[in-house]
């Protein structure tokens, strides 16, 4: 397996020094700005390419690690030389390799979609932690159980998806990196109404945030919760539903509490939270 890259950014980088590391060759990079990709090339032993065809000529397999935007025109480059036999592999986590792709078995290739389930946010560092990392994988039948092989020697779990659940995938991700971050803000930004600096709300919810999150990895998020809707606490969440100034705020508060009580009722089946249920869904 010889594998070239388009976009030498985070992602590009750190799968290179990764895959070099683990003894995939690695032929080089191409890239927008020729100063990336000579850094690239440098940083994984491999060569700088400032034409697409040579990187081409030289690779079997194509990463495109560039935005998600970019995807689909530097698919249309590759499609101006003859990619027959080439693999095509995006790192998207919403797009399918069919979207991404079109036409790619007319042309005799293969296309992937091998989407790494960790965030790469610095070009030269996180490679260094990504062992034990998950990849979502999809597309082309024929090399799909190679892929699966592959990234499992290099010391990755694999999970196979079916396209057309990407987008729920990415949802689902989303929600636990993304979305958290929207209510790590809301809290600090209430913390800030009763007189604390951003910093010390920082600082003071830490060992909360922490501690919750650990919680939740190691005994799932039924039995690490507590609170107010777990108790069934009326007052307390009454409360709490008087103090927000926005609408928008009270129904961000009421949406992720309705899902608490989900798991409420799963972890306490013989509670009645009919009156809670009720208070959350503007019933009362
Ligand atoms: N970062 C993450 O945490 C992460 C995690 C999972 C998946 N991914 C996926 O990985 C892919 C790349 O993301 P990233 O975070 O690595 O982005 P990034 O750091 O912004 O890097 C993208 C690189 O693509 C290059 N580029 C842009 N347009 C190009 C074009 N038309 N032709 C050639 N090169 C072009 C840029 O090169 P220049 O430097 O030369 O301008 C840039 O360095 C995306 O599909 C993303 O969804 C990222």
């Amino acid at each position: 397996m010889k594998v070239g890259f388009i976009g030498a950014g985070k992602a590009g980088f750190s799968l290179g020094k990764y895959f070099a590391d683990g003894g995939i060759t690695v032929t080089g990079y191409y890239s927008l700005h020729e100063n990336s990709a000579r850094a690239a090339a440098e940083f994984t032993g491999s060569q700088f390419f400032g034409e697409l065809s040579d990187l081409l000529k030289e690779s079997g397999v194509i990463f495109l690690t560039v935005p998600d935007g970019a995807v689909s025109s530097v698919y249309g480059e590759l499609c101006k030389f003859d990619i027959k036999g080439k693999q095509i592999c995006h790192c998207s986590g919403v797009m399918t390799a069919a979207a991404a792709f079109p036409g790619i078995s007319r042309r005799g290739a293969f296309g992937y979609s091998i989407h790494p389930l960790f965030p790469i946010s610095d070009k030269t560092e996180s490679y260094r932690k990504m062992a034990g990392a998950f990849f979502c994988i999809e597309g082309s039948f024929e090399h799909l159980d190679e892929w699966k092989s592959v990234l499992e020697g290099l010391g990755f779990h694999v999970q196979m998806i079916d396209g057309k659940d990407k987008p729920k995938y990415h949802a689902a991700c989303a929600i636990s990196s993304n979305l958290f971050c929207a209510l790590a803000d809301e809290s600090i930004e209430l913390l800030t109404q009763c007189g604390f600096t951003r910093e010390t709300a920082l600082t003071a919810l830490s060992p909360l945030i922490r501690q919750n999150t650990e919680n939740i990895l190691r005994y799932g998020p039924t039995n690490a919760l507590t609170g107010a809707v777990e108790r069934n606490d009326i007052q307390t969440v009454e409360k709490h539903l008087s103090c927000f100034s926005t609408d928008n705020e009270r129904e961000l508060y009421r949406a992720v509490s309705q899902r608490l009580i989900r798991i409420a009722k799963e972890k306490n089946p013989q509670n009645d939270y009919s009156e809670l249920e009720k208070l959350l869904t503007g019933g009362i």
